[in-house]
């Protein structure tokens, strides 16, 4: 039988702008600056950025030479380089399956926000009760729910380079000017300048292990690793382009968008909050409770200007939030594709009918079914987001490098990075896979699971 030529990204500004979308997400804006609040300010800063050009350069080269060498999503690269090890493409391949329905549950309130936001509705937005009472109605969640994955199910459907390439040449560029937007208008706000300050100066009283933990869980997030994605963008990437320093380019647009989160939101928080940043919280409560407040007290009472701000935030958290889901959606299409040999449409049919199912239970969850939660409380989606990130996560990416280090070897990697051009950084590379990265997993996974479950907090 003919096999059918595979899809790839045009070149490198597809494919990292594609990865680079990827990567910057919720998780850039939710948690980086309630960490760096909390871990003090420019030591986390330092520890993040030291931490992304080794730990999480070495891993995400790693997948995205897995995925380029194979030319198969995670399911077959695999099993193509040794048969027993077939088993770890099945454990990847559950991650972006579970995540991509809960997560599209997320894209949906931001999809409402950006909506409210449109409409003039920054005040009502602003009331601390709002965001709890929407997501406890138990229809209207379910209907941004159903556009957002509608969205994405049309991207993706397009394919590799009409869809996925197209929509983030289009999308990450936006991103970059709306954020820079943001930054600058609260940096100028009066007072905000000490908040600067305390974003960026170190406060080492505050360096810990601890830091570094919270740092290194973060950043192997934000990356995107241990989802497949990479193994799967990777697959899609011509074998003229350099990976090295596609990784690199990667890096900056992850790091740098992080970097511009913080200094879009602990200021504002701090002059919000009257100097004490360091209480900052993160996640839905951050984005969608505290931050409305803030923008409404950003406008200094002007109803425009407050709808006009937030507007301009939540169109960026849901292009932020759209292009990771993108991935998601395209990784799962993939290993069907490749596995079953379906064709795309039919694989898109049955993940975006798979996730409307699948995710309804984490909708539900804050309504009709908020009586059934997890160990200690979890909610039905937070439960199906420890799974995934605190639990299967760690475990995936440990897993890959022993295989990449100690079965297959990383100069068969190595190799790869290193088709038409030299690997500058193999030596770093090979250090990382082998010896420091398994050992941060272990305490990521370990630190994770204890924190998930109240014992320990990051
Ligand atoms: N890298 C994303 C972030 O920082 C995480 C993510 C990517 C989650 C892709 C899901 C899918 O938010």
């Amino acid at each position: 039988m003919e096999e059918k030529k595979r899809s790839s990204f045009t070149g490198k500004i597809g494919f990292v702008l594609a990865a680079a979308g990827s990567a910057v997400g919720l998780g850039n804006l939710w948690r980086f600056p309630y960490l760096a609040a909390k871990y003090g300010g420019g030591i986390f800063l330092l520890v993040y950025i030291i931490l992304a050009v080794t730990f999480g350069f070495a891993l995400m080269t790693a997948e995205i030479a897995l995925g380029r060498k194979t030319g198969l999503s995670a399911i077959g690269a695999f099993r193509k380089l040794n048969k027993k090890w077939a088993f770890l493409g099945v454990l990847t391949s559950l991650v972006p399956m579970i995540i991509f329905p809960y997560y599209s549950v997320i894209g949906g309130w931001v999809t409402k926000y950006a909506v409210q936001y449109a409409a003039g509705g920054a005040e009502q937005a602003a009331d601390p009760n709002f965001f709890n009472q929407y997501i406890s109605q138990p229809f209207e969640p379910i209907f941004w729910f159903m556009l957002f994955i509608g969205i994405t199910f049309v991207i993706v459907l397009l394919g590799v380079e009409k869809g996925i390439e197209k929509a983030s040449k289009f999308m990450m560029p936006v991103l970059a000017v709306l954020s820079v937007v943001i930054a600058v208008f609260t940096v100028t706000m009066p007072g905000s300048w000490e908040g600067v300050l305390y974003y960026i100066t170190p406060d080492f009283s505050k360096f810990s292990v601890t830091t570094v933990l919270a740092a290194v869980g973060q950043l192997f997030y934000s990356m995107s690793l241990a989802m497949g994605i990479m193994i799967t963008y990777g697959s899609y990437m011509k074998k003229e382009v350099h990976i090295e320093s596609s990784v690199h380019q990667i890096e900056i647009c992850d790091t740098g968008f992080a970097l511009i989160a913080g200094l879009m939101i602990v200021p504002a928080f701090y002059v919000f909050s009257g100097g004490n940043a360091s209480e900052m919280n993160a996640g839905p409560g951050l984005m969608f409770q505290t931050l409305p407040q803030v923008f409404e007290r950003m406008s200094g009472g002007i109803p425009w200007l407050g709808s006009l701000i937030g507007c301009i935030f939540f169109v960026l958290v849901f292009f932020a939030a759209m292009t990771s889901a993108i991935s998601l959606m395209e990784t799962i299409v993939s290993i069907l594709c490749d596995k079953l040999k379906w064709s795309r449409v039919k694989s898109c049919i049955l993940v975006g009918i798979g996730a409307l199912v699948l995710g309804l239970p984490s909708c539900l969850g804050f309504s009709v079914w908020s009586e059934i939660t997890f160990l200690g409380g979890m909610t039905i989606l937070d439960f199906f987001d420890f799974l995934s990130n605190s639990v299967l996560m760690p475990i995936v990416a440990f897993l890959t490098c022993i295989f990449i280090g100690y079965v297959i070897g990383t100069k068969s990697i190595s190799e790869e990075v290193g088709l038409n051009v030299k690997f500058k950084q193999e030596k770093l590379f090979t250090v990382m896979i082998k010896y420091v990265a398994p050992i941060c997993l272990v305490a990521i996974l370990v630190s994770s699971v204890l924190d998930g479950l109240g014992i320990f907090d990051i």
